[in-house]
């Protein structure tokens, strides 16, 4: 066992407080020809405090789009927002993030959310030392420059970071250095939340893990929820407290991490899973998910995945199925985990469309 997972055995309960909750979430992008594509769908999700979920999905399956509209960043004009992301602050307010300006969100950014952009490890300024890139986002956010340069020892210690690295320019940091220079970043203005998109999928194993346990430890030691984004279901079964599948645009199952890896119900995550090689297995044959990923401006009709799906049934193609929760009874019966279910849902005919029933 590694450190990390010793860990995450121990990994304290998280608070059924929701923090954030994504209501039927849309992010429509108009194209030049006219078509739509739906690329976050009526996509829901409730992120609890001082938890862990991840978010998981092939390439395309609209993530780092569903992230950038929780955090109200709006890269390109064509873009339609519908739906909600309420926001419950420490003050006991809920804000409906999705309706706040961009002048209302830029605030919110770094004070409440941080944010560890896709690919951003190679998006720090190579003429800054790494203490000024950090000091610009406080002082940014109101902080005055003399207090926010007095926190950057500390910011770099509570990422691992000597605090020498304060005094050097990106080039001379590995990518595991300058990771956790954006991870610092982050976490500067002591946010609620971090969301964190495929922070280690350039860095070799050994790395990666590191600043996983780093992440995890932030969140023990700051209170913070973290979402955590990637497409590489082992690093969630090595960091996250629960777990949501995106396919298509839509989250199609959440749950409890260590549950939903054992006995996934939905069958796009029984693929997803059955790609993880395993050390136990002699030999497995990974088989993949067959067919190809739909395209968000033309979504097949009734369930999304159906035409992938070795168990679809004639409803499936004309159906949308709605995500729907599912008893702890259910669950155990269906499949046999003996742990807590922790709240699955699940977005699938085999499992009834509508309310828990058989
Ligand atoms: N402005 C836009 N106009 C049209 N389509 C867009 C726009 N921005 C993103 N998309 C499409 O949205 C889809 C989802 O992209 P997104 O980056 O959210 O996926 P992802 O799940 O994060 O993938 P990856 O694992 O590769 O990071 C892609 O098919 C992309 O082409
Ligand atoms: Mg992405």
């Amino acid at each position: 066992m590694t450190d990390t997972q010793v860990q995450s055995a121990f990994r304290p309960t998280t608070s059924d407080e929701p923090l954030l909750e994504v209501k039927d979430l849309d992010v429509h992008f108009r194209l030049k020809n006219g078509g739509l594509a739906r690329v976050v769908d009526g996509a829901n999700l409730t992120i609890r405090r001082n938890e862990i979920i991840g978010i998981a999905g092939e390439s395309g399956s609209g993530k780092t789009t569903l992230v950038e509209a929780i955090l109200g960043i709006n890269r390109f004009s064509n873009r339609q927002l519908g739906g909600q992301v309420l926001y419950h602050a420490r003050n006991g307010e809920v804000m409906d993030l999705a309706a706040l300006s961009p002048h209302q969100m830029a605030r919110v950014r770094l004070s409440e959310i941080g944010y560890v952009p896709q690919g951003s490890m190679n998006s720090l300024s190579p003429t800054m030392r790494v203490a000024d890139q950090i000091v610009d986002g406080m002082v940014s956010h109101g902080m005055s420059k003399s207090k926010a340069r007095a926190k950057v020892p500390e910011l770099l210690e509570k990422v691992g970071l000597d605090k020498r690295v304060m005094r050097l320019y990106p080039h001379e940091l590995s990518g595991g250095m300058k990771q956790r220079v954006i991870i610092a970043i982050g976490i500067s203005m002591e946010p609620s939340i971090i969301i964190a998109d495929e922070p280690t999928t350039a860095l070799d194993v050994n790395v990666q893990r590191r600043i996983l346990a780093t992440l995890m430890r932030l969140r023990d030691e700051m209170g913070v929820s973290i979402i955590m984004v990637s497409h590489d279901v082992a690093v969630h079964a090595e960091l996250v407290d629960r777990l949501a599948i995106m396919y298509a645009g839509q989250v199609v199952e959440t749950g409890g991490v260590r549950p939903m890896l054992k006995a996934p119900l939905h069958p796009y995550t029984k693929g997803l899973t059955d790609a993880i090689p395993t050390i136990t297995a002699t030999r497995q044959r990974i088989d993949g998910i067959r067919g190809v990923t739909p395209s968000p401006d033309n979504w097949p009709k009734g369930c999304r995945f159906h035409n992938r799906c070795q168990y679809a049934m004639p409803q499936c193609a004309e159906i949308p199925p709605q995500l729907v929760s599912l008893s702890d009874e259910r669950v155990k019966a269906l499949n046999q985990v003996e742990t807590s279910t922790e709240d699955r849902m699940v977005s699938c005919h085999l499992y009834g469309s509508g309310a828990d029933r058989d």
